[in-house]
């Protein structure tokens, strides 16, 4: 497809950070999924009222934090208030009290700390935040200097997809997708997409087969039974994105 610098097969991706052994899409999170042994990250990034890039989930902060409403209409100031661990029902949920809901800035920042690389989803809940939310989290990447080598722009959206190609083509584009779409290859083609993020539950050996004999990287999302990952590495699957990267050591 394009020439870019491959992942190193049989990679393990600590999803939104690590969220089955830490609140989701934190720096805490981070910092887990690497001492598990993932050298990636999966995470999503939003944008405040403000405009500034933040990790978060879902459309409104009612399920992560301990405030309510669309996560669109808080300034930076006032999310970065609420505690962002509140989404997190593990047994050990105590030790994670008090996190922030962390700017991409500080995420990319504690992704070089621990030496782990970022699968950035772009989450797009409305079509007229695609533009925005773009170009504030390619300005924040070229602020930061973040090394290309260590970082995948991925969306559901085909115009997400477009508009980082036309604003900064030199990041990978990775495309997230939980069913087959129709000329999937062509728009692969088009987008000179690095990799195919495939719902690893409709994932079949012959859909695997096709992507990667188009030279593309194929990532799965969310594997969290470790069992099943010889199969999927059967089928050239590249790097398998999990709640549970400590389940997943050497698999
Ligand atoms: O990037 C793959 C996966 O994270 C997509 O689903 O809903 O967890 O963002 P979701
Ligand atoms: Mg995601």
């Amino acid at each position: 497809m394009n020439s870019n610098t491959a992942l190193s097969n049989h990679t393990i991706s600590g999803h939104r950070g690590a969220r089955g052994l830490a609140p989701e899409n934190t720096l805490v999170g981070i910092q887990l999924a690497a001492h598990h042994g993932a050298t990636w990250v999966e995470m999503d990034v939003q944008l405040t009222a403000d405009l500034v890039p933040v990790m978060q989930h879902d459309r409104t902060i009612n399920r992560c934090t301990n405030g309510r409403g669309s996560l669109h209409k808080k300034t930076l100031s006032a999310l970065q208030a609420f505690d962002a661990s509140q989404g997190y029902k593990g047994d050990n949920a105590a030790e994670f009290a008090d996190q922030i809901v962390p700017t991409l800035e500080q995420a990319l920042n504690a992704c070089l700390k621990h030496n782990l690389s970022m699968n950035l989803e772009i989450k797009v809940h409305r079509k007229a935040d695609e533009r925005p939310l773009v170009e504030q989290v390619v300005k924040t990447v070229k602020a930061m200097n973040f090394p290309l080598d260590k970082l995948v722009f991925s969306s559901f959206s085909l115009g997400v997809l477009t508009y980082c190609k036309t604003l900064f083509p030199e990041v990978r584009r990775g495309l997230i997708t939980s069913r087959h779409i129709r000329n999937m290859m062509e728009k692969a083609t088009q987008l000179e997409l690095f990799s195919i993020h495939y719902d690893q539950s409709k994932l079949t050996q012959s859909t695997a087969q096709k992507i990667k004999a188009a030279g593309l990287e194929l990532h799965i999302w969310t594997l969290n039974d470790p069992e099943q990952a010889a199969m999927f590495r059967g089928w050239g699957v590249d790097n398998i994105i999990t709640d549970y990267p400590d389940l997943f050591q050497g698999k």
